[in-house]
């Protein structure tokens, strides 16, 4: 599903949000591997505060391994539960059931101490579009949930899906916006899929993507290897020997660079060039 945001859409779903989230314990919030900064909405924060959080780093199948666990690392010292994942994965539903119960622990422990027994976690999920909230409610939740219906004192509508004994999650989750206002953000947005390509140009898009794959000597290499590229400084160039090795020439014998763009953009958003992550927790002041 692909958004376009006007002012009007982030203000229906912050309100939405500032409804839903006063109905769960626990936030879990996902975000792109590839991009775990420009993928989250800071907001979040202020709409959780006082829920216990749960990040999950999604698509991390495509996502470079050390990085993962650096920016693991790092949304944990800031004290949220964290979990990499591939939504698409039954694999991964013990690991985020024992983090749910991790992240609601003094929850858990509260209720404990009152006398209250077996009372169900509530969750829900949020994330910017794309990032596979509703890939990971699927296979988390699966056909073998039921779903428990209404509730007293719960906004008509809302379904809750019990998935064990000791966690219930609401069935829709909440659609964060993305910061547009940072045109670095956008480019990443863009670059994994997440934006539309038709109102983009594709051509300065994976000039850009060189670019920043040169930042990181790994990426460099996986870049120059994958396109047996001997050009290694000249972002032009480089487009133009990945268009000559991969045969994108136009009728008249001009090279095509449109579409090894496109060929580049392609083959980056499927990992074909290699698990690659854009942006590093040490790019960002603590
Ligand atoms: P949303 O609800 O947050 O908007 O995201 P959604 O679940 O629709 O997922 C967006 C796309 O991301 C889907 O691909 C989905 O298959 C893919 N996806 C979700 N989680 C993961 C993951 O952990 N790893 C990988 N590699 N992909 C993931 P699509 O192209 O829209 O559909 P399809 O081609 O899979 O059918």
């Amino acid at each position: 599903m692909q958004f376009q945001w006007y002012p009007g859409h982030m203000t229906k779903a912050k309100r939405q949000m500032q409804e839903d989230i006063k109905l769960v314990d626990l936030v879990i919030e996902l975000v792109d591997a590839r991009i775990p900064m420009s993928s989250r909405n800071p907001d979040i924060d202020e709409l959780g505060k006082n829920k216990a959080r749960l990040i999950l780093l999604n698509k991390a199948d495509l996502a470079d391994k050390q990085a993962n666990q650096a920016w693991t690392e790092y949304f944990e010292k800031k004290g949220y539960t964290v979990v990499r994942m591939d939504a698409r994965s039954k694999a991964q539903i013990k690991p985020v059931n024992h983090a749910i119960l991790e992240a609601c622990k003094e929850k858990i422990e509260r209720d404990r101490r009152r006398g209250i027994k077996n009372r169900p976690v509530r969750a829900m999920v949020v994330g910017i579009p794309n990032v596979g909230k509703s890939t990971f409610i699927n296979s988390f939740a699966g056909k073998a949930c039921a779903k428990t219906g209404n509730k007293p004192g719960v906004t008509k509508g809302k379904q809750w899906i019990r998935l064990n004994k000791s966690v219930e999650l609401l069935d829709t989750p909440g659609i964060l916006w993305p910061k547009f206002e940072d045109q670095s953000v956008g480019l990443k947005l863009a670059l994994i899929g997440s934006i539309k390509d038709e109102i983009l140009n594709i051509d300065e898009m994976s000039l850009e993507l060189i670019k920043l794959l040169q930042h990181h000597p790994a990426d460099a290499q996986a870049l120059q290897a994958r396109y047996e590229l001997t050009e290694t400084e000249d972002t032009v160039r480089m487009l133009g020997q990945i268009a000559t090795n991969r045969s994108c020439i136009k009728k008249g014998g001009e090279l095509d660079y449109s579409k090894a763009a496109a060929l580049l953009l392609d083959e980056f958003r499927s990992g074909t060039i290699g698990h690659i992550t854009l942006e590093r927790p040490e790019e960002y002041a603590s």
